[in-house]
């Protein structure tokens, strides 16, 4: 069985210490930069209101804790993954090193779906944003435009960002973090001053079914499991809009694939992944409460949900401040998506899975270069072309599915490597992993049927590409070829 062949761990740390590879330059601040940089984006902005509305209501902070539990279990797995194996790869990686070569490659072919559909849907947010902040032509900038001209140059400029380097990504990322978490948090104080008790009573309103009709394909795919009627509000409505509100969290375990970057890994991994999720999950049910107890939710916007919030009250120039800070915001989610791919893809190179020639670093700029390109130009061209507002819950489920792999991996990994340096462990393994797993499961069936299509699509593309083409070049696998025919 070649396509379970799995990658010894010396293996895997002596890559990441080769001649040649990334530089080691971030600190935890960069770190914690690039996961604030990367999790804070569309989802606050515009989800919260979207699910408080139809959803959840005033609950939708609730929502936003149980999506937030589910990402900390999975960050503590990564946690201890990245502190003991730090590397390009991931979660990539990780399955490398325990279930094989096969489910590696698929988990990197997932990931870059995740990052490379991420960064497209971000940048047609962007677009819009930009548009409302200046006037500009929505014929141009926005969903109503054929070509969306915005989303394309967002994309070329800060993927010529991502090339030149990581400690300028990482510069500029700090900067636009520092904009998006200043404002957040002035907003959440000013907003503060508006809330009305009588909007947030009941916090969680009564359930109420869904009108009859729509589309079989939207659907949860529990639902169409369970046969259940559907229905809004109540704890069901809090759970669906969890596992909506969850794309709001996705990306933070990008901050993993810095392994090879970070000065310090060992130490600051846990912390930066840690910490920069539990700094999401406080702003969050800050801004949840906030919005809510502005807006009565039935009443909430659901194309600026916030920053219309703040007109309602009669404080508008609050709302321009939303739309600064979400342009910022959305700048350093697409930057942050365009390197990590570059690391998965990098990765994947060095392990023979895709051409090596298209994954090395450039000396120049330590980076791999023709990679990132590559990657530039068809996340561009999604962008541009592909109206893929739909397509954001594939974001989520290539997330989830990831965040499985990665919660499964911690046991078996103590299992067979009892003796590996850990400095970053897990508290009670493996319940902790197994409820991990079981969540990310349960959140994956509360996604469309239609995302699930489109997934085993994906899927089925990538275990076909990786017959044809990694299973007989992996490095891995020809070295077994050689020393078969040499023994
Ligand atoms: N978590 C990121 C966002 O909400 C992808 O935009």
């Amino acid at each position: 069985m070649d396509i379970l062949r799995t990658k010894p761990l010396a293996r895997i740390k002596a890559d990441g210490a080769a001649e040649g590879g990334l530089r080691r330059d971030l600190r935890l601040f960069d770190l914690v930069g690039f996961g604030v940089g990367i999790v804070i984006g569309t989802g606050i902005f515009t989800l919260t209101g979207v699910q408080a509305k139809v959803n959840a209501g005033p609950g939708i902070a609730i929502s936003f804790i149980v999506a937030g539990v589910v990402s900390l279990f999975a960050a503590l797995c990564y946690a201890e993954l990245a502190s003991a194996v730090p590397t390009a790869g991931s979660a990539y990686t990780y399955a490398y090193a325990t279930i094989g070569e096969v489910f590696a490659w698929i988990i990197g072919w997932d990931l870059l779906l995740e990052f490379g559909l991420g960064a497209a849907v971000v940048s047609r947010s962007w677009s819009g944003y930009l548009a409302d902040l200046f006037g500009l032509p929505p014929q141009w900038f926005t969903e109503e435009a054929p070509v969306n001209v915005g989303a394309i140059l967002v994309i070329v400029v800060l993927g010529v960002i991502a090339t030149v380097g990581i400690r300028e990504s990482a510069r500029v990322t700090n900067l636009l973090v520092l904009v998006k978490v200043a404002i957040s948090v002035f907003v959440v104080i000013v907003g503060a001053f508006f809330i009305t008790r009588s909007n947030l009573v009941p916090f969680i309103p009564e359930s109420v079914p869904a009108e009859s009709g729509g589309d079989a394909l939207d659907r949860p795919l529990i639902e169409t499991i369970l046969g259940g009627a559907p229905s809004h509000f109540g704890v069901a409505g809090i759970l669906t809009a969890a596992a909506v509100v969850f794309f709001a969290y996705t990306g933070f375990e990008a901050v993993a694939n810095l392994g090879e970057e970070a000065r310090r890994p060992e130490r600051d991994m846990p912390r930066a992944l840690i910490g920069t999720l539990l700094a999401c999950t406080l702003l969050y049910v800050l801004v949840s409460v906030v919005l809510t107890g502005m807006v009565k939710y039935t009443d909430i916007d659901s194309s600026a949900p916030l920053s219309k919030a703040f007109d309602v009250v009669g404080a508008s120039w609050a709302g321009d401040l939303v739309a600064i800070a979400a342009v910022a915001g959305l700048t350093s989610v697409i930057l942050v998506e365009l390197v990590t791919m570059g690391r998965i893809g990098y990765a994947m190179g060095r392990d023979g899975l895709i051409p090596p020639a298209v994954a090395k670093v450039s000396p120049r700029f330590g980076t791999p270069t023709r990679l990132t390109v590559i990657i530039v130009i068809v996340c561009a061209l999604m962008g541009g072309f592909i109206p893929i507002e739909a397509l954001s819950e594939m974001v989520s489920i290539g997330a989830l599915f990831a965040f499985l792999l990665v919660s499964l991996a911690v046991p078996i990994l103590r299992r067979t490597k009892p003796d590996l340096k850990r400095p970053f462990k897990v508290p009670f393994s493996p319940v902790i992993p197994v409820l991990s797993g079981l969540a990310c499961v349960y959140l994956m069936l509360n996604l469309a049927v239609a995302t699930w299509l489109r997934f085993l699509v994906w899927f089925a593309l990538g275990v076909a590409i990786y017959l044809l083409y990694g299973r007989r070049h992996s490095v891995l696998g020809r070295e077994a070829a050689v020393a078969d025919s040499d023994g």
